[in-house]
């Protein structure tokens, strides 16, 4: 069994766990790809999702389902993304893709947040996978330095540019026992975007793929 199966395994549950939401938002990632490609069976119970990536959205159009703009949809009863790390206090390192900004918008607007993760992503403490942190471009070394106060080492996404025109710093050695006070701390600096934890909002509902089965942490 590879991870690729684990991760399909859990975006097939999610499917379970739109009940008669019509209007749905979706993540970015190879997981959530899977979790796409399982739309088409019910597309035509859905009037359209809202996406956090441009290329989420891309793959959304190209099998039918409308992509509908955040403002004008309101408040979204369910959200599905994947995750680069999650605990058990389902707290998430996001942000891998880059697309960490607008997958924070569309949870906080989103009642609930369902993450789909294979089981190598389960960790106890948060840290392992280097933090992303999206800043503004002509902050980047200012924000770099106050991270290394921080005790992070970062590291400039060279050549990526994110979907809103900033650049990431990957911020690695950390060890995060507290991931909501980080996640505060990191916001605060000036030139921050956003930060990939996902611990103030953390996910509601976590499906964790294992080789033969799925996971439910809640
Ligand atoms: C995108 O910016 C990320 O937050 C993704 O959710 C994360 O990188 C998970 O991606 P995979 O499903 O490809 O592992």
């Amino acid at each position: 069994m590879s991870a690729e199966d684990s991760k399909k395994r859990a975006a097939l549950e999610a499917l379970t766990w739109l009940d008669d939401a019509r209007v749905i938002g979706i993540g970015t990632g190879s997981t959530v790809n899977h979790f796409i490609d399982a739309l088409k069976s019910i597309k035509g119970r859905l009037d359209g999702a809202v996406s956090s990536s441009e290329a989420s959205a891309q793959r959304l159009k190209a099998i039918g389902i409308p992509v509908l703009d955040l403002n004008a949809a309101g408040e979204l009863s369910v959200y599905v993304d994947g995750a680069d790390e999650a605990n058990h206090r389902l707290q998430l390192i996001k942000g891998g893709g880059g697309a960490l900004t607008r997958e924070k918008i569309v949870a906080a607007v989103s009642k609930q947040f369902i993450c789909i993760v294979d089981d190598s992503k389960l960790v106890n403490v948060l840290g392992h996978f280097p933090l992303p942190v999206e800043v503004i471009p002509m902050a980047r070394s200012y924000v770099a330095r106050e991270l290394v106060k921080l005790g992070g080492r970062p590291d400039w996404r060279s050549g990526f540019t994110t979907d809103n025109g900033n650049h990431i710093l990957d911020v690695h050695g950390l060890t995060i026992p507290d991931p909501p006070a980080l996640e505060a701390q990191i916001n605060q600096i000036t030139g921050v975007v956003s930060v990939g934890l996902f611990a103030r909002r953390p996910a509601d509902v976590l499906l964790v793929g294992h080789a033969d089965r799925v996971e439910k942490i809640t």
